[in-house]
């Protein structure tokens, strides 16, 4: 890892309410702090919301016991328009021991209030309540051509003629009467 952008995202020791039936600590446990700890290294890099979109392959490599100090390195590998990936190592400190554990991969992505992916450097939109709101509203209608627009104006003269016309005929059929 590089020893420049690394840092420990998290730091926490383990309970006894986090063991599987053979008392070590439950993997889908350390997962779960893999995953906060990636997150909290991706936020640094958007001011919008943060989503895990994928881990790779995770090898619990050795077991982590109650009472062991859990510490994830995390370090931001790769950033691309809407995402950031975070290598996650994790190590187990025990009587004074540093053990490395795992090491984890996972990808995020920023996120607007639709959940839809959004550029990390975009700013956040607020709504008139200062509620965050879309930050991609729909394009704009591209105007309409000059061909299209003349189309559009013979259409209209038609119609009125027609109209006119219609008229007319009333006024007379009422005067045969
Ligand atoms: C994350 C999510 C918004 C991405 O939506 P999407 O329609 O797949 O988005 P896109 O295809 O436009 O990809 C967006 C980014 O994610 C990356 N991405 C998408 N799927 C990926 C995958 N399987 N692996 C790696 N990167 C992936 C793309 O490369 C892209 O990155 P870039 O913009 O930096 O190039 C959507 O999949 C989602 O909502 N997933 C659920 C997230 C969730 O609930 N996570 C668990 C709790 S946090």
């Amino acid at each position: 890892m590089n020893c420049d952008t690394k840092c420990p995202a998290i730091r926490q020791v383990m309970f006894p309410k986090d063991t599987n039936p053979s008392g070590n600590i439950f993997g889908g446990i350390i997962l779960s702090h893999i995953d906060v700890a990636g997150a909290i290294a991706a936020r640094l890099h958007s001011k919008h919301r943060m989503v895990t979109v994928c881990m790779k392959e995770v090898v619990f490599k050795k077991p982590v016991k109650v009472g062991d100090i859990l510490t994830c390195w995390t370090d931001v590998v790769a950033k691309g328009r809407t995402s950031v990936t975070v290598k996650i190592r994790v190590e187990a400190e025990r009587h004074g021991e540093v053990i490395h554990v795992t090491d984890g991969e996972a990808i995020y992505v920023a996120v607007d209030s639709q959940d839809r992916p959004i550029a990390l450097d975009s700013e956040i939109v607020t709504d008139n309540k200062g509620d965050i709101a879309p930050a991609t509203p729909a394009a704009p209608t591209a105007p309409a051509s000059t061909d299209e627009k003349s189309e559009k104006k013979g259409k209209k003269e038609k119609k009125e003629k027609k109209n006119k016309k219609g008229k007319k005929d009333k006024k007379g059929k009422k005067g045969k009467k």
